[in-house]
């Protein structure tokens, strides 16, 4: 090593390294959090190492915490209003760590095999996921139709649960939960209520208010918006339940990269006006819909013969969320033709993008379910499940007009 101005003088491969790492930023704030790339940190002297290590607080490793990351965290947990949040590299490990979450005992650090009770109608792989990992793990799990409160009082006296699991807006047949009631009901039996909010998101409500225990969403959905990051992140009501998903995230592994982190942090800033345009339009595709010759069934919330209008209209602000799903007259058959002459709708496996989405269920988000699961559920081959972009909403008529003609 030479020296040079002060500064040490490497040998070339020592300052390919070394060189321009680690130069304080200047004192000024920069207006978004930078990706913080790095994946560990450094302490002047290893004692103060130790202590990072011991209280907590501080950057270790990145699997632990990264600042880009915790950005994004705390913003989420911002918009939920909860104490805390994790997130993850997709929704549905972000599904998976808070189940586990959820399945650890007060005061224990691991979980245990638990009863679970879970919505009849939620995302595909969500009930692959109960139906394999965690029944294979000696979770007893039963589906049933939480949106009927009857229904839910009964199944919870009879099972027990410890661990209740509902999506507000249902993938893909749009079902409303009574969140503030089911919670009371979980609570009054020692059960943890745990809701997945991805398409609802918190503009049209926050569970956490309403007494749920843990918010999940894909945040490769809506938090995200734009199609070009996978994510997932659930949020705590409460100190506990957060401090347990801290410590089994670090042992899970399934962390949020930084940049990925950056880019759903950037997409959630515009969370809000994106859904107030995607709701207005929503309702007006559904509207025509509901009056077109081709289209035997519509389910959308925002329309009176939805089973749960009222509360709809109640819960989410006069707002009804940017899906709409259909039943095509002709079934299954009349679904290839109508998806391949869209030209605005794209047909991906997606939904909650700023571009106008088409989706088969039976085809595609519930294909891993048996036919006998989705007849269970009413999803028919003919169901197609359209997720509205911020396109004007003219042109996303007139490109359904045209399919459907
Ligand atoms: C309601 C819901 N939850 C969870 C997931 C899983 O999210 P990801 O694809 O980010 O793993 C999806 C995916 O479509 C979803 O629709």
């Amino acid at each position: 090593m030479n020296e040079q101005h002060g500064a040490p003088q490497w040998c070339l491969e020592t300052s390919l390294v070394h060189a321009g790492e680690r130069v304080a930023a200047p004192h000024a704030t920069p207006s978004a959090t930078p990706i913080y790339n790095a994946t560990t940190y450094l302490y002047p002297t290893l004692e103060e190492l130790e202590q990072a290590f011991t209280t907590g607080d501080g950057y270790l490793y990145t699997r632990h915490g990264n600042p880009t990351v915790a950005a994004f965290e705390a913003a989420v947990t911002a918009a939920e209003v909860g104490r805390g949040a994790v997130a993850y590299g997709s929704g549905m490990a972000a599904l998976h760590a808070a189940l586990l979450a959820a399945c650890t005992p007060r005061g224990e650090t691991a979980p245990r095999p638990r009863a679970i009770l879970a919505a009849r109608d939620l995302y595909g792989s969500t009930t692959v996921l109960l139906d394999t990992l965690f029944a294979a793990r000696d979770a007893t799990v039963v589906f049933a139709d939480l949106c009927d409160l009857a229904i839910a009082e009964a199944a919870l006296a009879e099972q027990q649960p410890d661990v209740v699991l509902v999506e507000q807006i249902s993938n893909p047949l749009l079902h409303i939960v009574d969140v503030a009631e089911l919670a009371a009901r979980c609570h009054a039996v020692g059960a943890r209520l745990v809701v997945d909010s991805t398409i609802a998101t918190p503009v049209l409500q926050q569970p956490l208010t309403l007494g749920a225990d843990l918010v999940v969403h894909s945040a490769t959905k809506y938090l995200g918006g734009h199609g070009d990051a996978a994510g997932g992140v659930v949020v705590a009501r409460t100190g506990l339940l957060h401090a347990t998903l801290v410590q089994q995230a670090k042992l899970l592994g399934a962390s949020l990269g930084p940049f990925e982190a950056q880019q759903l942090h950037r997409g959630l800033k515009t969370l809000a006006l994106r859904m107030e345009r995607q709701c207005a339009s929503a309702a007006q595709v559904a509207h025509f819909l509901a009056k077109h010759p081709a289209v035997t069934h519509v389910y959308y919330p925002g329309l009176a013969e939805h089973p749960a209008h009222a509360l709809a209209a109640t819960s989410f602000g006069g707002r009804f969320g940017g899906l709409v799903s259909c039943e095509l007259r002709g079934g299954g058959a009349a679904v290839r033709p109508f998806v391949d002459r869209l030209k605005l709708f794209l047909p991906a496996t997606t939904l909650g993008d700023i571009y106008s989405l088409v989706s088969v269920p039976a085809m595609a988000s519930h294909r891993e379910l048996s036919p006998a699961q989705r007849a269970e559920r009413g999803i028919s081959d003919g169901l197609v499940r359209l997720s509205v972009g911020i396109e004007a909403p003219a042109d996303l008529i007139a490109d359904l007009a045209t399919a459907l003609g």
